[in-house]
């Protein structure tokens, strides 16, 4: 079951009050990304995939937290409201190498429940995959080309063996729809060749603490060494 588009905006409008942040306009972006490009893919529900993209982050309503913590908050929301569709969504945007990712054991209990979602998950749709790509591409101020959002993420942490393998999932992502448009996602993404050429400077939340740092998008935190998109 899915929230209605305008439920789905009242929702974020509401979220953004608990936790005003570019993480708000960031969900925006990426419910408009994933709108544009689902028009053009055969098979696909547009007004799902905006609404997908607009609440894939919701988990972060509770606060500036991490990326397992945001993704578990929102599942756990989302599961509350019955939008199963959207729960799977916060529980798989953040693991573009869904399994591969879980390699280790965690040690949290709500990401011990992640891993365990995602390894019995089995193959991601074209929702989840969607919604990976958007996420990847959709920043607070507009749309921006994968290579720039990574540079900047990499820019800021350095180069970690597993982020680079996200990367190398990202483009296929970006490939198969492309294939499956016809265009490239970009010529759907408006404005796309003026935001990427911006680099506003990185936003920090009032009353940050040294172990947590604002890279200027809504998903880029890292807290207590642990490095996110
Ligand atoms: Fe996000």
């Amino acid at each position: 079951m899915l929230p209605t588009a305008d439920e789905a905006i009242e929702e974020l409008e509401i979220a953004g009050r608990l936790n005003p942040g570019p993480w708000v306009k960031h969900s925006m972006n990426t419910g408009a990304a994933a709108k544009y490009i689902a028009e053009k893919v055969p098979g696909l529900d547009s007004e799902k995939a905006y609404i997908c993209g607009l609440l894939h982050d919701i988990g972060r309503r509770a606060g500036i937290t991490d990326i397992p913590t945001h993704v578990y908050d929102g599942y756990k929301y989302c599961m509350k409201k019955g939008w199963d569709e959207i729960a799977r969504i916060c529980m798989t945007h953040s693991y573009l190498r869904m399994q591969d990712e879980f390699s280790y054991e965690p040690e949290t209990e709500h990401e011990k429940a992640i891993k365990e979602y995602i390894m019995n998950y089995g193959e991601p749709d074209d929702y989840d995959k969607l919604i990976q790509l958007c996420d990847s591409l959709a920043t607070d101020y507009g749309f921006v080309i994968l290579e720039k959002r990574f540079v900047d993420v990499t820019r800021r942490y350095g180069i970690m063996e597993g982020y680079i393998k996200g990367w190398e999932v990202a483009f296929s992502i970006k490939e198969c729809f492309e294939k499956k448009m016809g265009c490239s996602i970009y010529d759907v993404l408006q404005d796309i060749g003026r935001t990427t050429l911006l680099t506003p400077k990185p936003w920090k939340p009032s009353g940050s603490s040294s172990n947590k740092i604002s890279v200027g998008y809504g998903d880029c935190m890292q807290q207590n060494g642990y490095r996110i998109l």
